[in-house]
């Protein structure tokens, strides 16, 4: 028996990195798994691969930038799947725009993909969850959403916006629906090698306890672990997963 059978799991940016571990993870637990994301090849493979593992999933083409990028997931995974269980805001883009020459619409362009899409989509699967009496809705922010980092000024901003937005969803939606975030660190994806990679990254990771670089499959097991009641008196909270920065 999965930890998920039988529930619906929207994981938004799960084409690859961490969302594509925890969209093949929440498969294998027996979740029907919405994978999103704007690359159909990309979405098309994750989706197979999960088929061909013998789990269930579709997949839909939105972009987090677009203004009907909630209504898009929203309908398709009703219309597949009739309800949503679990919501996995994780979608994210990093601008390397710097502060003092950052425009007002590259600055919005992280926040909007960010944070107002996941604000967005989690106030269409909010009233389904409510319903239910039962949800987990789970925001992926980061370490820089809780200390800043030099450089990434809005990136930086828009996770600090995350952290925020999961306590007051929390709030807004307690009991029912369960709201919590992952910080996650220094975690080997695309987005981390867009950056200039492990280098780039070596100052943090020389901060922390474990001394290395965390895979996208550490994230999915957090995800798991928030995603069930085995996580039943965590609420408004974000679990840091980065190998132990500043302990
Ligand atoms: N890697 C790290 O070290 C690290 C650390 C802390 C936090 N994070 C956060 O973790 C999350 C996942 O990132 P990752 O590291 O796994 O990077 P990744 O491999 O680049 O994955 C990013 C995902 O987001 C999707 N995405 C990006 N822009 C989008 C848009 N405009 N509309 C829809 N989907 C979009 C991508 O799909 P398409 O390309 O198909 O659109 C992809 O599936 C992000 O929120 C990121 O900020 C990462």
């Amino acid at each position: 028996m999965g930890k998920l059978d039988n529930k619906v799991a929207i994981i938004t940016g799960s084409t690859s990195g961490m969302g594509r571990d925890t969209a093949y993870l929440f498969a294998k637990e027996g979740a029907k798994v919405v994978v999103t994301g704007r690359n159909e090849a990309r979405a098309k493979e994750v989706v197979d691969k999960i088929k061909a593992d013998g789990g269930e999933a579709i997949y839909v083409i939105a972009d987090a930038a677009d203004k009907n990028f909630a209504q898009t997931v929203y309908d398709a995974t009703m219309e597949a799947y009739g309800t949503v269980d679990v919501l996995m805001n994780n979608a994210g883009m990093l601008s390397l725009a710097q502060f003092a020459t950052i425009t007002a619409e590259e600055f919005m362009e992280d926040i909007n993909i960010n944070v107002t899409s996941a604000l967005m989509l989690s106030q269409k699967v909010a009233p389904v969850m409510k319903a239910k009496g039962d949800g987990h809705i789970i925001n992926i922010a980061s370490i820089v959403g809780w200390a800043a980092h030099w450089g990434f000024v809005a990136y930086v901003t828009s996770k600090h916006a995350m952290v925020g937005l999961t306590k007051a969803m929390a709030n807004e939606l307690a009991p029912d629906i369960h709201v919590n975030g992952i910080c996650p660190g220094a975690i080997r994806t695309a987005m981390l090698a867009s950056v200039g990679g492990e280098d780039v990254f070596q100052p943090m990771v020389d901060r922390t306890c474990l001394h290395r670089i965390g895979e996208g499959s550490e994230i999915a097991k957090t995800a798991l672990f928030l995603a069930t009641s085995d996580s039943s008196f965590i609420d408004g909270q974000l679990l840091h997963v980065d190998g132990g920065v500043d302990v």
